[in-house]
């Protein structure tokens, strides 16, 4: 989608759609101009007066020669807000009218915000138009066409323009983070993300170390080989390496990367299973929020580490009982074969500490409590560092992605103790999340750390949570708030 900004009014702006975000409040002062110019009738067609401005409300009117543009959506907003809740406002609203304009076919779509000031509005615009017009279409081609260009009615000013290109490149990348998790586990397999990985340094420069099985072996990764040993997919520890000149910190980004969890032995449900091709959102993240990093010119050094497996039950599968030894020499005793994500995320730890990051921070689809706790419209974020975890909740606020803090209690910790290992990898139901998070800290090396649980918000299943932003299946989640908060760190 390319992405420009026009002076043009709304009645000059030329496209197929001009859609007109409106808040509560009045918006027949805000639509005075466009009402004479229509000839009086939007009053009517509006009143009373806040009915269209409502949240998620969408009225079509047809401007009959008056405008260069023929169709204009009026989509609500509802009620004014401030700050950060008026750009997710704003970013809703752009999503419905760019859902909207698909549906209607159009291929340029303009979008002008009357009430707001473009430096506010503008990104949110962008990122909700790319947002709601994303449609997975890798094995069903929609007969609606690509929104191919989008213009925001804003005056041409350097700030916002630099705004504007950061919010592109972030909801693309979120768009392919979504692509990599709606993939099928079929295709989507570690192999497979190592090609992704592989095909991201090739375009981007980063730089990129892939461990397959008997590298691993060699580096006493027992975690990720155990998981994956029940599969025909060969494990997989995927390293890209962003370096820029002058680097000033260095941060190591992980994620869950388990491209389908079947439970292994201790199995799923049926119902349990049915999604899991999404247990890779992590990893999905991480690869696209490592691919943007040189167009948005960050500043710091970047590790992004993903381990790749499949949990399957094949007759190599490990078992309840096991006992295995981590890269970082700690062993864990394996009750129960579902809890495999921190198991895999234990190797990747133990690794990349080795490179002295001033952070850690993970993304993994780990526990289904944090989705019982939460639901699916906030992750679950656990840490080690006050400051990081305040970090990490402020960037998702400014993303539109809510993250709520869960304690990480020594209780927690004692819960994952083993009588014949150092740990256990499940220390039972209540408080799941937390004690999740327990297990990983135990791998951390006493770095900065904070780990974002985003079994909720990362896949949106038949039943629940669709927004206009937030298509069902894959959502992207957290690679918006990775950026914005590796942009401010
Ligand atoms: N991938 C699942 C967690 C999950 C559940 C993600 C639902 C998204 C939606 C994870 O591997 C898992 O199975 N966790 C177990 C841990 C338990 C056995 C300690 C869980 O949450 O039940
Ligand atoms: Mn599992
Ligand atoms: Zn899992």
């Amino acid at each position: 989608m390319e992405v420009t900004t026009t002076a043009s009014s709304w009645n000059e702006v030329r496209a197929d759609v001009l859609a007109v975000l409106l808040e509560e409040g009045d918006p027949l002062a805000a639509l005075a101009d466009v009402d004479r110019a229509l000839g009086g009738w939007i009053a009517d067609a509006v009143r009373p007066a806040d009915y269209m401005a409502r949240r998620d409300r969408t009225l079509l009117l047809f401007t009959h020669g008056k405008a260069a543009t023929g169709r204009m959506l009026l989509v609500g907003m509802g009620a004014p807000t401030e700050g950060h809740e008026r750009a997710d406002g704003v970013r809703r609203a752009a999503a419905l009218a760019a859902r909207e304009a698909r549906t209607l076919r159009a291929r340029r779509l303009a979008v002008w915000c009357p009430g707001i000031d473009p430096r506010d509005s503008a990104a949110a615009i962008v990122e909700g138009a790319h947002l709601g017009a994303y449609r997975y279409e890798a094995y069903k081609k929609s007969d609606e066409p690509r929104i191919e260009h989008l213009q925001i009615l804003a005056p041409r000013n350097r700030q916002t323009q630099g705004a504007l290109q950061r919010a592109r490149v972030m909801a693309e990348a979120t768009c392919f983070a979504r692509d990599l998790v709606n993939g099928p586990p079929n295709e989507v397999t570690p192999t497979s993300l190592a090609q992704t990985a592989r095909s991201i340094a090739r375009q981007t420069g980063l730089r990129l170390t892939v461990y397959g099985p008997e590298q691993l072996r060699r580096m006493g990764a027992g975690g990720i080989l155990a998981v994956g040993q029940g599969s025909r997919q060969p494990q997989q520890m995927i390293v890209l390496e962003y370096r820029p000149h002058r680097t000033q910190k260095t941060y190591a980004l992980v994620g869950k990367g388990v491209t389908f969890d079947a439970g292994g032995l201790d199995i799923k449900t049926h119902e349990g299973m049915e999604t899991m091709k999404s247990d890779m959102a992590g990893a999905a993240a991480v690869l696209a929020a490592m691919r943007a990093l040189p167009t948005l010119d960050v500043r710091h050094r970047v590790y992004g580490v993903v381990g790749a497996v499949e949990n399957m039950l094949g007759g190599a599968a490990f078992k309840p009982g096991d006992i295995v030894r981590a890269m970082n020499g700690k062993t864990i005793e394996i009750n129960n074969t579902d809890a495999e994500g921190r198991v895999v995320l234990a190797d990747c730890f133990s690794y990349v500490v080795r490179h002295n990051p001033d952070a850690i921070v993970d993304l993994a689809t780990l526990t289904g409590a944090a989705m019982v706790a939460l639901g699916h419209h906030a992750a679950a974020v656990i840490g080690n560092d006050r400051a990081l975890v305040g970090d990490l909740i402020r960037a998702g606020q400014a993303a539109g992605e809510r993250i709520w803090e869960l304690p990480l209690y020594e209780e927690f910790a004692e819960a994952m103790r083993s009588d014949v290992a150092d740990l256990k990898n499940s220390g039972g139901r209540y408080g799941g999340a937390q004690k999740g998070a327990a297990f990983l800290r135990e791998f951390t090396g006493g770095r900065p750390w904070a780990h974002l649980d985003i079994a909720g918000p990362a896949f949106l299943d038949k039943s629940e949570g669709q927004a206009p932003h937030l298509p069902r299946g894959a959502t992207g989640f957290g690679v918006r708030t990775l950026l914005r908060w590796l942009l401010s760190a």
